[in-house]
């Protein structure tokens, strides 16, 4: 008999081959919808691996069913769709894929922060709406970012490759982090700020820490405050880690300058969500990682633990 795996999504053929020449291999066959719930509780049933996406809620519920599972593989670096300690507590392997994806995510980052300080979405719309009537001297004016300074939350593997992206532009880069890295600091060319001081002193404020119920909200009001007026917040981390009703108001009030939002609390995002009708506010649905390579090396990386694990072999990137 051999050992069943399920994914919850339908991946590229390629990806898939190296699974199903090993094991019984099942799939949900659509690419772009999230696997039903009834579906998924039934399928995980006699499973010994699961290859899922953050969409995925993998919890208490699910974990009892699944009595034969021994990983889960999240396609993506935050796990917080998971029940990590649930699963430790049965023995099931949880595994991410990080690395393969820092580049990319930072890239869309810097590419965000300047989509934002230099209103591109704004200005490309206004143009294809017919107005623009001629050049003129203020006409959609941004915020500077060459030489400005960025504070970065959190200091992983992708606030690290955005460090160098903003060192690129003469950026004086600023970080918060739980605990204080002083070796990095040097290797950097960074300084270590507490979060308010952060908050105050930059001109971007770029979230990359991962969500954790303890993060919940941690810009919120208080922290929207603390901000320069033409200051800019930019997350492509998760949704939850900012208060999106907080955020609201501080742009509606012109208390911030602007927002770069890669992510959202609920996602996807309503349409009728009160954040779409700033023109402040530059809008992406959740596409940190999304080229074609790196959602391939993604994809490659989980079946990789995938195998390992149900070879016997360590997994490649565990989280727990
Ligand atoms: C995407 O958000 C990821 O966690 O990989």
């Amino acid at each position: 008999m051999k050992p069943k795996v399920y994914i919850t999504r339908k991946l590229p053929e390629g990806v898939v081959t190296k699974l199903s020449e090993r094991f019984e291999v099942n799939m949900y066959e659509d690419e772009n919808s999230v696997v039903p719930r009834d579906i998924l509780l039934k399928e995980v049933k006699d499973v010994d691996g699961l290859i899922c996406l953050l969409t995925d809620k993998i919890d208490q519920e699910l974990l009892e069913q699944a009595k034969n599972l021994k990983i889960i593989a999240n396609i993506a670096v935050g796990y917080n769709n998971i029940d990590v300690n649930a699963a430790a507590q049965k023995g099931i392997v949880v595994t991410n894929t990080p690395g393969v994806l820092t580049e990319a995510t930072a890239d869309l980052t810097f590419a965000l922060l300047m989509a934002t300080a230099r209103r591109l979405p704004e200005a490309s719309s206004y143009l294809r709406r017919g107005e623009w009537g001629t050049w003129s001297l203020m006409q959609m004016t941004g915020q500077e970012i060459y030489g400005s300074t960025i504070g970065i939350i959190g200091l992983g593997r992708i606030a690290e490759a955005l460090v160098k992206r903003a060192k690129g532009f003469n950026m004086r880069v600023i970080y918060y982090n739980r605990t204080r890295k002083t070796d990095k600091e040097a290797e950097l060319g960074i300084e270590y700020c507490e979060l308010n001081s952060l908050l105050q002193q930059s001109d971007f404020v770029s979230i990359l820490i991962p969500y954790s119920p303890e993060v919940h909200h941690l810009i919120g009001e208080k922290e929207l405050l603390l901000m320069k007026k033409d200051a800019i917040l930019i997350n492509t981390a998760r949704g939850g880690l900012v208060d999106e009703v907080a955020l609201y108001e501080a742009l509606a009030k012109g208390q911030i300058w602007g927002a770069g939002l890669d992510v959202f609390e609920e996602e996807p995002v309503p349409s009728d969500h009160p954040l779409l009708t700033l023109p402040n506010v530059v809008t992406l649905p959740h596409i940190g990682s999304s080229t074609v390579k790196t959602r391939m090396k993604m994809a490659s990386l989980a079946v990789d633990n995938i195998v390992n694990v149900l070879e016997g072999k360590s997994p490649l990137t565990p989280v727990n």
